[in-house]
């Protein structure tokens, strides 16, 4: 990797800020911090101090930084951009940490850890996103938890780390597939798989999901950790990859406007909402699709 390329939007949030005291101060830095999320970098690091919370994104074009800097501009927040001589990922690595989500504990492999509280489940994200540090990995992890995976197949558009398609298959899933359009997804999710034990039951491409819809392919839970306005470009073929009596798991929609994705998911569908899980300001939905007869063949292993 280019160090060279790496750039990094850095936003000071002053704790004088015309926006008020307290809570107001705190909510300005979390929203600022959602929008460069939004951005997608590896990771958002957040230093506070008495006076200043400083927020630092790393992104590794010039352009993918002027977008976050111009996103969080538009907040009438001011946010610079400026290159890094380090690799932002790597400067990364030295914060990881674990996250509890559901069941289960997510470590990184080069972070020592006692005992853990939860099921181990060791992900390297590599370039690619879901260390589990991102609230809506967690609330997917928490939400293939609650569902009954034995004996069915998974599909995570968007797999990124593999994080959640490794979860499903510890899970008890018998076949999972991700898909992603980063070419350095199905690398890491297979690498992640083969560190978890489980590589036999996953794989992994950046087969565009309008193809797997296209051919009919069908699975019994679709997990799709996107952005709002990606799940609702994809939304007939999310419905079409979920079987009758299936489920679809939507995430990466923010709390204050996740009902309108949700609109247009169920808009001229059979799929049922049930109550969203919410975290910070991130909300993931649980869709389940109406059982119908299925001409169709489930792809089952
Ligand atoms: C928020 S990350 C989720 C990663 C991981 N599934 C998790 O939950 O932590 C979103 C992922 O979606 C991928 N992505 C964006 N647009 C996509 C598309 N149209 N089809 C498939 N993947 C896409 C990105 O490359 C990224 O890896």
């Amino acid at each position: 990797m280019d160090h060279e390329s790496w750039f990094r939007v850095k936003v000071v949030v002053p704790h004088d800020a015309p926006t008020g005291e307290g809570s107001d101060r705190e909510l300005e830095a979390e929203l600022v911090a959602d929008v460069l999320w939004q951005c997608d970098p590896p990771a958002v690091e957040q230093r506070d101090s008495d006076r200043v919370t400083v927020l630092l994104a790393a992104f590794d074009s010039l352009t993918a930084a002027e977008r976050a800097r111009d996103a969080v501009a538009a907040m009438g927040v001011e946010a610079t951009v400026e290159p890094v001589e380090d690799d932002g990922l790597d400067a990364w690595r030295t914060h990881a940490r674990p996250h509890s989500a559901g069941p289960f504990t997510v470590v990184a492999p080069w972070v020592p850890t006692g005992p853990l509280e939860g099921r181990r489940l060791e992900i390297d994200p590599g370039r690619t996103f879901g260390s589990g540090s991102h609230p809506t990995s967690r609330l997917v992890l928490t939400e293939l938890a609650s569902m009954d995976l034995s004996a069915s197949t998974v599909l995570d558009v968007g797999c990124g780390s593999g994080i959640l398609s490794v979860a499903a298959a510890l899970l008890g899933a018998t076949r999972v597939k991700g898909v992603d359009v980063d070419p350095e997804s199905p690398a890491t999710t297979i690498a992640n798989a083969e560190r978890n034990g489980v590589a036999g039951l996953l794989d992994a491409s950046n087969e565009p999901v309008e193809e797997l819809a296209r051919r009919g392919d069908r699975y019994d839970v679709v997990v799709a950790n996107l952005l709002a306005p990606i799940l609702v470009d994809l939304a007939e073929s999310l419905q079409a990859v979920t079987r009758p009596g299936g489920s679809l798991v939507v995430s990466g929609l923010l709390a204050d406007r996740w009902e309108t994705t949700i609109d247009v998911l169920t808009a001229g569908s059979d799929l049922t909402p049930r109550p969203p899980r919410i975290e910070e300001d991130w909300v993931a939905v649980r869709l389940d699709r109406l059982t119908a007869p299925d001409t169709t063949a489930t792809l089952r292993s």
